[in-house]
C-alpha cells in the first residue's frame, strides 16, 4: 500500500518505520526541513531504541522516503496519516492547528480518493472538523472528490515504542465508512497475525478512547503518589502495597509505581485537554482535576525533602541529578519532572550537576547557557563534591551502583530517590541517609 505520514515526530516516523517494515510504500512529511535533513543524511532527530536500524533497513529497500514536499507527500499516498502535534494551548485545550492545517493541504491538493487517517490525539469532534476543512478546501477548487475519514489513535510508549506499534495489545479505528474500514483491516492484518485486535467503532468514540486510557493511566499513578505520601506518614511502605494489591487481577501491576511525578507530552496534556473538553460542554471531571493536581505536587516531592534535610535557603549547595528524562530510553523532556526539580533548587540559590545517558543536548536546548546547570559524563563523575545525589529518572545504569563510592564522593552521604531504585536497607547497611517516595527506611 502506499502511504503519506504527516508529521515525523516520535509517533509519525515510529509509525512510518513500522509500515514500511511491513512492505509497504510510505512517504514522510514534515515542515521541520532540519529534520527531514538529518532523516535523508541516514540520521534520526530523536533517541528510541530500534528505531535507527529499523529506518536504515527500509531506506535501504527503497520502501520509506522523506520529504518537505507537501504536493508529492499528497500525491504519493492513499492513505494518509496526520500525526503531527497537539500541544496545549494556554486554556489547557489541545492545539488543533497542526492537524488542521495538514487537513487542509490535503484538500486543497488530492486528485483522487483518499483515506486521511487522524493518528495524532485529538479531541472529540475532531474528525468532523477534519472532513469539513477538507470538504471546504475541495469546495474552494471545484472539485468533487470521495474521502474518508478514520480516527486511528496511538497507544504507542515512548521508549518501547517500536515494540508497541509492531505487537498493540488492541487496534482502534473509529470510521463510519465501509471501504476505508476495509482499507484500515488491511493495513493492519500484519500486525494482528495471533489474534483480531481491531476494535471498530465510531469516530467520537475512538477519539475518546484514547483520552480515556491515558486519563486513567495517570489517574493510578497520582492515586499511587498520594497513597506514598500517606504511608510515609504513617510508617508503612507503598511498594509492599504495590504488590499487594497488583496480585488482584482486576487491578494488576502496571502503571502503579509511586514517583516524583508523571511527565513526557502526553499524560499532563491529554488530561488538561480531558478536563477542557468537559467543561466546554458542563460536565465537570472532578476526578481527573484531583489526578493533575496531586501530580503537580508531586513534582514538588523531591524538593520538599531536600528543603527538609538542607533548609530552604539552597545557597553554596550543589546537587547531583541523575535523570534528566521524563523516563528511561528516551531523550524527550517535555513536562519532566526533572525541569520543575532543577528551577525549584534555582530558586532556593542551589546548582546542579546533571547526568543523563541521553538527554543532556536536549537539557542544553532547553536551559541555554545557564551556567548554574553543569553537564557530567558518567554518573559517578556527577557526585564529586556534590552536597547530595537526587534521581529523577529511572534508568537501567542507576540501578546497581557502588554505594561505597558514592559515600565517599558526596559531602553527604544522602540519595533523594524520585522513582524508588534501592531496598532501604541496603543503603542502611553503606552508612548512606536514604529517601524515597513512601517507604520505610
Ligand atoms: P512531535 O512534536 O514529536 O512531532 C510532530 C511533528 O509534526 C513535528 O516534527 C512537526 O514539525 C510536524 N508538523 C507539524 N505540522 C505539520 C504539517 N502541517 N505538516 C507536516 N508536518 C508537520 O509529536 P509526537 O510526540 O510525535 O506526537 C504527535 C501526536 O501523537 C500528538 O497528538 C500526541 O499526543 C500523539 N501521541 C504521541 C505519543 C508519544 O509517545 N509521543 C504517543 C501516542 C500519541
Ligand atoms: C503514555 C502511554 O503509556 C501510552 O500508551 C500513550 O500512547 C502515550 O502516553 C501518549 O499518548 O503519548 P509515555 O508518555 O511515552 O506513554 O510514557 P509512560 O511510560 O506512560 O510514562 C509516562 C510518565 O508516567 C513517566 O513520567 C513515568 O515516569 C510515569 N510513570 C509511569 C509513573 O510515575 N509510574 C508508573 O507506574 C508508570
Amino acid at each position: 500500500m502506499k502511504i503519506t505520514v504527516i508529521g515525523t515526530g516520535y509517533v509519525g516516523l515510529v509509525s512510518g518505520a513500522c509500515l514500511a517494515e511491513m512492505g509497504n510504500d510510505v512517504l514522510c512529511l514534515d515542515l521541520d526541513p532540519a529534520k527531514i535533513r538529518i532523516l535523508q543524511d541516514g540520521g534520526i532527530p530523536i533517541h528510541e531504541p530500534g528505531l535507527g536500524p529499523m529506518v536504515e533497513r527500509n531506506v535501504a529497500a527503497g520502501r520509506l522516503h522523506f520529504t518537505t514536499d507537501i504536493d508529492e507527500a499528497v500525491r504519493f499516498g492513499t492513505v494518509q496519516f496526520i500525526a503531527v502535534g497537539t500541544p496545549p494551548d494556554e486554556d489547557g485545550s489541545a492545539d488543533l492547528k497542526y492537524v488542521l492545517a495538514a487537513a487542509r493541504n490535503i484538500g486543497s491538493r488530492m486528485d483522487e480518493y483518499k483515506v486521511v487517517v487522524d493518528k495524532s490525539t485529538v479531541p472529540v469532534g475532531t474528525a468532523d472538523k477534519v472532513r469539513a476543512v477538507i470538504a471546504e478546501a475541495l469546495a474552494t477548487r471545484g472539485v468533487t472528490l470521495p474521502f474518508a475519514v478514520v480516527s486511528n489513535p496511538e497507544f504507542l510508549k515512548e521508549g518501547a515504542a517500536i515494540e508497541d506499534f509492531m505487537k498493540p495489545d488492541r487496534i482502534v479505528i473509529g470510521a463510519d465508512d465501509e471501504q476505508a474500514i476495509s482499507v484500515m483491516r488491511a493495513l493492519y492484518a500484519p500486525f494482528q497475525r495471533n489474534r483480531d485486535k481491531l476494535v471498530v467503532m465510531d469516530t467520537r468514540s475512538a477519539e475518546l478512547t484514547k483520552y480515556a486510557a491515558n486519563a486513567m493511566l495517570a489517574t493510578r499513578i497520582s492515586f499511587m503518589n498520594e497513597l506514598a505520601l500517606l504511608a510515609e506518614k504513617l510508617g508503612a511502605d507503598i511498594e509492599l502495597v504495590r504488590q499487594g494489591i497488583g496480585s488482584d487481577p482486576r487491578i494488576g501491576y502496571h502503571f502503579l509505581y509511586a514517583g516524583c511525578g508523571y511527565g513526557g507530552s502526553c499524560f499532563p496534556k491529554d488530561v488538561k485537554a480531558l478536563i477542557h473538553s468537559g467543561a466546554e460542554v458542563g460536565q465537570g471531571l472532578g476526578v481527573l482535576q484531583a489526578v493533575e493536581a496531586a501530580n503537580e505536587r508531586q513534582k514538588r516531592v523531591l524538593v520538599d525533602k531536600i528543603v527538609q534535610r538542607f533548609g530552604e535557603d539552597l545557597r553554596n549547595h550543589r546537587f547531583a541529578l541523575w535523570g534528566l528524562a521524563f523516563k528511561p530510553n528516551t531523550d524527550d523532556m517535555r513536562d519532566a519532572p526533572s525541569r520543575v526539580l532543577i528551577a525549584e533548587l534555582f530558586k532556593r540559590g542551589a546548582t546542579v550537576t546533571a547526568y543523563d545517558p541521553v538527554a543532556a543536548d536536549e537539557a542544553r536546548r532547553l536551559f541555554g547557557a545557564d551556567e548554574r546547570l553543569a553537564y557530567a559524563d558518567s554518573p559517578m563523575d556527577a557526585l564529586a563534591g556534590a552536597d547530595a545525589l537526587v534521581i529523577a529518572t529511572e534508568w537501567k545504569e542507576f540501578r546497581s551502583p557502588d554505594f561505597g563510592r558514592i559515600k565517599t564522593l558526596l559531602k553527604h552521604p544522602v540519595i533523594f530517590d524520585g522513582r524508588n531504585l534501592y531496598e532501604p536497607s541496603l543503603l542502611k547497611a553503606a552508612g548512606i541517609q536514604y529517601s524515597p517516595i513512601g517507604r520505610v527506611t
